[in-house]
């Protein structure tokens, strides 16, 4: 962490620290693992190493088909320097297959195909419980104007295409994720935080086994095996190499 400041916000399983430059940040991923609004928490060690090579592979396939991200480079392993972004307080959820959350409170089937996916934006809030937005609440909470809104979902929808292609490719399924946008200094709306086995449902292609968070808030006892599992699946083997925890 040499090139770090002061540390600026200490989330769930993250943190972001200032650093010599107004307009950058370096966001470390920590070992942490949370479930259930923050109620089941434990420590896996490697987690974070894990999930800031999966979420660097990610941002670099996206950036090479032209979305925007936050992501500059990794300066050691679990800390990727990034563009510092004000943060916009939504989770964008894209959902290829019907799961988790949505079976709870709507009469979808158990893994019924979504086609065309759906885009759910939840209003990230935990005081709240992050409730679920439609677009008038959002506008009126001043939180963002209907042309940010459809470019969201424009932005999102692409980046559905984009990772569940690149995924499809490594084997995995990718089932539903989660996204949080940003504004750099120009405006311009980027895509932010991380792209993990914490925030995204991956299944393996052939067997549709559990390739992620689920398998903690299962209470599972090999997550660990699972996160290094998807991480050789996804990152270049010599990144994983260059990066490999001594
Ligand atoms: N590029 C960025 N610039 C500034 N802040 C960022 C950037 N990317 C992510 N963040 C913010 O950094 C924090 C990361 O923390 P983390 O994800 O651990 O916890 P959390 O979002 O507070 O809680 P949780 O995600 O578990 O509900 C989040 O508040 C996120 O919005
Ligand atoms: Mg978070």
């Amino acid at each position: 962490m040499s090139e770090s400041k002061d540390l600026i916000y200490a989330g769930k399983a993250k943190d972001v620290y200032e650093t010599e430059k107004q307009n950058e940040v370096i966001v470390t991923f920590r070992d942490d693992i949370t479930a259930g609004d923050g109620e089941k928490k434990d420590n896996l060690k490697g987690k974070g190493h894990c999930n800031s090579l999966i979420s660097s592979k990610l941002f670099e396939v996206l950036e090479e088909n032209n979305v925007k991200t936050q992501y500059i480079q990794l300066i050691e392993t679990g800390s990727m320097l990034s563009k510092k972004l004000e943060m916009i307080p939504l989770e964008v959820i894209a959902r290829n297959i019907a799961t988790g959350s949505l079976l709870k409170r709507f009469p979808f089937e158990e893994n019924q195909k979504l086609d065309p996916p759906i885009i759910q934006m939840d209003y990230k809030n935990d005081e709240y419980h992050d409730p679920m937005l439609n677009d008038e609440i959002t506008i009126a909470l001043g939180i963002a104007t209907q042309e940010e809104l459809d470019e969201i979902r424009n932005i999102t929808l692409k980046i559905n295409k984009i990772l569940s292609e690149f995924l499809k490719e490594k084997g995995i399924l990718l089932v539903d994720f989660k996204l949080e946008f940003g504004k750099d200094e120009e405006g311009n709306i980027v895509l932010g935080d991380e792209i993990s086995p914490d925030t995204c449902r991956y299944w393996d292609i052939e067997t549709l086994e559990t390739l992620d968070k689920d398998s903690f808030r299962q209470g599972q006892d090999n997550v660990m095996d699972i996160y290094d599992q998807v991480c050789s699946m996804i990152v270049d083997e010599k990144d994983i190499e260059r990066w490999e925890i001594q």
